[in-house]
Parts: structure tokens; C-alpha cells; sequence
């Protein structure tokens, strides 16, 4: 709460009032019932539109403001009982914040702005040049620590900010808007880097923004702020596929799904599958058995072989075939889990079979038919595909796409058809 009068704000707010009816305190009441806990190594984004508190939370998590009630918890201690001695420490050792707008020194060097964290903390000047140069090129930097911020178009100069964060390391780093002034293409650019870096280095983030894709393309987990309140708080595909209100809702209506949806949210389980020990008969038994008319070859480790096609099947059967060897396609369109559903479509319409989606191990942990995917573009459209307590359903759309040979427009627009009549 801003104002005089903050504590009788609280009262009166935790007494179930609203924010019109404390009017007369002259309080601003920017933070009012957020609660949250972030695992490390998370990527938290807070989301939420101009105004809604953003920036007064996440100054709230460093000390830069303390909360006129509640508490916040680092590593179990309450940083709101710090003396403002041990606050300074904790910015320093295990808390760095990157701004929106780079708040770089104009007069000093990239490499002096990037280790400014490690000054403050009194590293020595050698080590701290040392771990900014590190950070500097963690940020694709290099050489340009000689520079002055003026010199960097917004892009470099945000990864300035970034590797003051990283040189600092710190567990914690808190991130606000710290992406919103920069053009869209540089941002991308930005987010991708974020995440990579993030891969390796498995810093615990708060990310805030007011761009809802950026918060999905982030966020391990987002929490969704009205004037000061959550309004959700779950992952990208939680909020997408069941906002928990009509403000949620509407927010998400205008999300490119395909972005945000992943090969293993929206992939169904592998079935039926055929062991490569099996002769074709057994191979032909099965699709009939499953109403397909092709399998994927798994072996009973799950890692994935091949699929089959019931034409080649079938006919090596009438010629008396007793192994699947030269009959299984090996060479069939593999997609990792978290292949962005938008990046699918180009597989799904070139490939005779659903898409397997394979991890990191070469096992087969789901597949994708083409009508799946389209599924997902709709709203709620990943339930929809799940086939709740229709078990003709996924039987049927497999058989429609599996072994249809490749041509994406005609076999799109029958599948498509096809789903809206059973709905
Ligand atoms: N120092 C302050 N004194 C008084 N009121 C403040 C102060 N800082 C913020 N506020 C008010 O608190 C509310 C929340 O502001 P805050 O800056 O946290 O929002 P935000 O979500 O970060 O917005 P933006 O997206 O514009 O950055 C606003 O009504 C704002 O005017
Ligand atoms: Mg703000």
C-alpha cells in the first residue's frame, strides 16, 4: 500500500473490502492479496497489465519496498525482519535485477558496467573484470567490453544489463519488463537467449511482463495479476486450456496456440505398436485388431524402430514373409516433446504416418495424427482430442490418417470435416 494510511488499509481490505471503498484513506493499494512460492531453477513470469502491480511485487522480493503486510521468504528467512544492512547484502550475494531500461552507467566501459555488481560487492578489480569478460561473452558479447553502452544499439545493451546479472551471480535474478523496449524480432532473439542460457546455468527467475506470448514462451509457471490480485496462477497450457475466469479468459483468446501448445501436450498415446521380433502376420493382426492401417515398430525398451504400412504388410503376409526385416520405414518424421505445435504442420502434411514424437533417448512416447493437430487450433481443442469417453474415437482418426499416402490438402480437409460432424 502507498500512502499514510496503508496499515488501516490493510485492515480494511482484509476485512473484505474493495479498493473503491478505501478511497477515502488516500491509499494506493498496488499489491493486495498475491501469494506465490517459486522453486528454484524456475522460470516465474508475473503478468499482468499496466498498472496491476508488477513492478511493486517484484521490488517487493528484493527489499527495494516492504510490504505494509505479509512477508517475504528467501531460503526461509523473512526479508521484511533484514536490517537494512543484511538487504544491501542480499541484493548483492543473492538477489540481481535487470530493468526495463538497461540502467547502464553512459561514461563507463560494457566490461566496467557488467562487472558493476561485483564492485559494489568489493571484489577485487581483476576478478571482477574476469567474471564480467565471462559473463560478456555468456551474452555474446565478446569484444565489446572496451565499449560504451552508446555505442550498442538496445539489444547489446540489454545483454549488458543481463551479464551485470549473470557476472553478479546470483541465484536470483528478477527481470522487470526487461524485454519490453526492445524491437519484436531483437526480443525473440532476446527470449531465445534467456532460455538457453537458463538451460545451462539454472537460475531461478522472475520474469515480469505485460505481453502474454512472452509470458507463455517463458514461464515455467505464470501467475496472471489483476488490479493487484492473482487471477491465475499455472502453466502456459493451464491457462490456455482451462482459464480459471472470464478476465483470464479473454486475455488468452488472441494467443497463437501453436506457439505456445508442445508436441507432448498434444500428443495421444502410442497405440497400437509392434514389437520388431513379430512376423507381418502377427504386424497385420494387430492394425486390424486396432482399426489402423499402420503401427510404429517399438522395441520393448520403447525406443522406436520404424512403422509399417498395411499395404507392404499385407503383402508380404500373401507371400509367405516370416520377419519384419526390409518392410519396417525407418526413415519416418520424428519430433522431439517440446517441438512448438506451429513447427508440426510441415511434418505432419509430408508424412504417411501420425508424427512420432520420440525423447531424448530414442524412445517413442506418443504420436500425433494429423487431425490431433488440427484439434489443438481450436480452443479447448486439446481436451477435445483426448476423446473423453468416446472410444471409437481415437481408433477411427487413426485409421484415417495413418497410412494416408501424402497429400495434406484433400486428407486436412476430410479430417477436418470428418471431426466437426462427430462433435
Ligand atoms: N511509489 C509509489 N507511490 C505511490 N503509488 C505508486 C508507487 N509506485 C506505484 N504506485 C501505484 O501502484 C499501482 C501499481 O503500480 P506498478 O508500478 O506496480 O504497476 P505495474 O504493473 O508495474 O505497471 P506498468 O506495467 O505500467 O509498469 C499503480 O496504481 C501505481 O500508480
Ligand atoms: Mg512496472
Amino acid at each position: 500500500m502507498f500512502g499514510k494510511r496503508a496499515t488501516r488499509a490493510v485492515e480494511l481490505l482484509s476485512d473484505g473490502r474493495h479498493r473503491g471503498e478505501i478511497g477515502h484513506l488516500n491509499v494506493t493499494a498496488a499489491v493486495i492479496d498475491v501469494s506465490f512460492e517459486v522453486k528454484a531453477g524456475e522460470i516465474f513470469v508475473v503478468m499482468g497489465l499496466s498498472g496491476s502491480g508488477k513492478s511493486t511485487l517484484i521490488r517487493m522480493l528484493n527489499g527495494l519496498l516492504e510490504p505494509t503486510a505479509g512477508a517475504v521468504e528467501i531460503d526461509g528467512t523473512d526479508i521484511t525482519e533484514l536490517s537494512s544492512r543484511d538487504l544491501r547484502t542480499l541484493r548483492s550475494k543473492k538477489v540481481s535485477m535487470v530493468f526495463q531500461h538497461f540502467a547502464l552507467f553512459p561514461h563507463r566501459t560494457v566490461l566496467e558496467n557488467a562487472a558493476y555488481g561485483l564492485e559494489v560487492r568489493g571484489v577485487p578489480r581483476e576478478e571482477r573484470r574476469e567474471k564480467a569478460a565471462q559473463a560478456l561473452e555468456l551474452v555474446g558479447l565478446e569484444g565489446w567490453g572496451d565499449h560504451v553502452p552508446q555505442q550498442l544499439s538496445g539489444g547489446m545493451q540489454q545483454r549488458v544489463g543481463l551479464a551485470r546479472a549473470l557476472a553478479a551471480d546470483t541465484d536470483i535474478i528478477l527481470m522487470d519488463e526487461a524485454f519490453s523496449a526492445l524491437d519484436p524480432l531483437i526480443r525473440r532473439d532476446m527470449q531465445s537467449q534467456l532460455l538457453e542460457l537458463q538451460a545451462t546455468l539454472g537460475k531461478t527467475i522472475i520474469f515480469i511482463t505485460h505481453d502474454l506470448n512472452e509470458a507463455m514462451r517463458l514461464g515455467d509457471r505464470i501467475c496472471v495479476l489483476r488490479d493487484g490480485r492473482v487471477a491465475q496462477i499455472g502453466t502456459a497450457e493451464e491457462i490456455l486450456n482451462d482459464p480459471a475466469n472470464d478476465y483470464v479468459a479473454q486475455f488468452v483468446e488472441d494467443v497463437d496456440r501453436t506457439r505456445v501448445l508442445t508436441a507432448s501436450s498434444v500428443m495421444e498415446p502410442p497405440i497400437p505398436v509392434i514389437d520388431p521380433g513379430h512376423g507381418p502376420r502377427t504386424a497385420l493382426r494387430t492394425m486390424r485388431e486396432n482399426q489402423t492401417v499402420s503401427a510404429f515398430v517399438v522395441h520393448r525398451n520403447r525406443r522406436l524402430v520404424g512403422a509399417v504400412r498395411e499395404g507392404v504388410i499385407g503383402e508380404a503376409v500373401r507371400t509367405g514373409a516370416k520377419a519384419l526385416d526390409g518392410l519396417v520405414d525407418t526413415e519416418i518424421e520424428r519430433v522431439h516433446p517440446d517441438t512448438a505445435v506451429a513447427d508440426l504442420f510441415g511434418q505432419a502434411a509430408e508424412s504417411p504416418y501420425p508424427l512420432a514424437v520420440v525423447d531424448d533417448e530414442g524412445r517413442l512416447v506418443g504420436v500425433i495424427p494429423r487431425v490431433t493437430l488440427l484439434a489443438a487450433l481450436a480452443p479447448g481443442g486439446t481436451e477435445a482430442a483426448d476423446g473423453a469417453g468416446e472410444p471409437e474415437e481415437p481408433q477411427g482418426q487413426r485409421a484415417d490418417t495413418g497410412g494416408r499416402p501424402p497429400e495434406p490438402v484433400a486428407a486436412v480437409r476430410e479430417t477436418a470435416d470428418d471431426e466437426g460432424g462427430q462433435r
